[in-house]
């Protein structure tokens, strides 16, 4: 199996293949979901919520997703991998974004880094134009909760319907080779998905977009706040205390190491 590579993804928008992404944010998981064919791990920030057990990402610093990374690299041997710029890692200066962007890359072993919002197009340039790729993440843009208040479906407001679009072709234009929309009505993901020549991949946002993105943990009902729009696959909460119930059943009675 070759590995995945941009030029893999735009051609799956071509080709009207659907492109899968999750998240991961260890060794073991990482490299179980490659050796299944997901085409794009992502370590997210949302690493701050379903792996630190904060109550956003803002705390997420660089340290820990060059670590997550790192760790997560050393597992792929065909998937696609790419880094999330934590929150305030993009924000300051054009050099700064550059050497975190790149830290990731060089450190970390990442394939690309994706960067939320539509505020340093400039910056986005950049770094494209540095070699490295850049993911855009539109809609829902949880680095931004303090602003929006609550998790909850942005673009429903005509203005904000018409504003997702432009920022969307403006990130296009930036030179981005994909774009997360995130919670977004499914007509507005459709639109954009069809507008523009870049993959649009969906994170609740509906069934009409190249490619979906989930958080792990939540698939694998280990995260107690799931989003609705998510689906969980097994629930590894109940496997897992279960597991831990019997090991300590087992050792009390004696059961556990066996004489042998
Ligand atoms: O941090 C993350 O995991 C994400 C995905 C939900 C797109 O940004």
């Amino acid at each position: 199996m070759s590995s995945v590579s941009i030029s893999t993804i735009k051609q799956m928008k071509k080709d009207s293949k659907q492109i899968t992404v999750l998240t991961a944010y260890d060794f073991y998981t990482a490299k179980i979901l490659d050796e299944v064919g997901i085409d794009i791990i992502l370590v997210g920030d949302s690493l701050g919520m379903v792996f630190q057990g904060k109550k956003n990402t803002l705390e997420v610093t660089m340290k820990d997703i060059a670590y997550h990374t790192k760790v997560v690299s050393g597992a792929l041997k065909k998937a696609f991998l790419i880094a999330d710029m934590p929150f305030m890692s993009s924000q300051i200066s054009v050099e700064k974004t550059l050497q975190n962007a790149a830290k990731l890359i060089q450190k970390g072993g990442a394939n690309a880094v994706k960067i939320e919002g539509c505020s340093s197009l400039d910056t986005i340039s950049k770094i494209v134009s540095s070699g490295i790729p850049v993911m855009g993440h539109l809609g829902l843009t949880p680095q931004s909760i303090n602003q929006i208040g609550s998790y909850k479906i942005q673009g429903k407001t005509k203005e904000s319907y018409l504003q997702i679009v432009e920022d969307a072709k403006k990130l296009e234009e930036a030179g981005v080779f994909a774009i997360v929309l995130e919670m977004v009505p499914a007509a507005l993901a459709q639109e954009i998905t069809s507008i523009l020549n870049i993959p649009v991949i969906g994170c609740g946002s509906g069934p009409f977009c190249d490619g979906q993105v989930l958080v792990t943990n939540d698939i694998l009902g280990l995260y107690p706040s799931s989003p609705k729009f998510s689906k969980q696959y097994v629930n590894l909460t109940e496997l897992i205390r279960q597991a831990g119930e019997n090991y300590i059943k087992d050792v009390r009675a004696g059961i556990f190491p066996a004489k042998e």
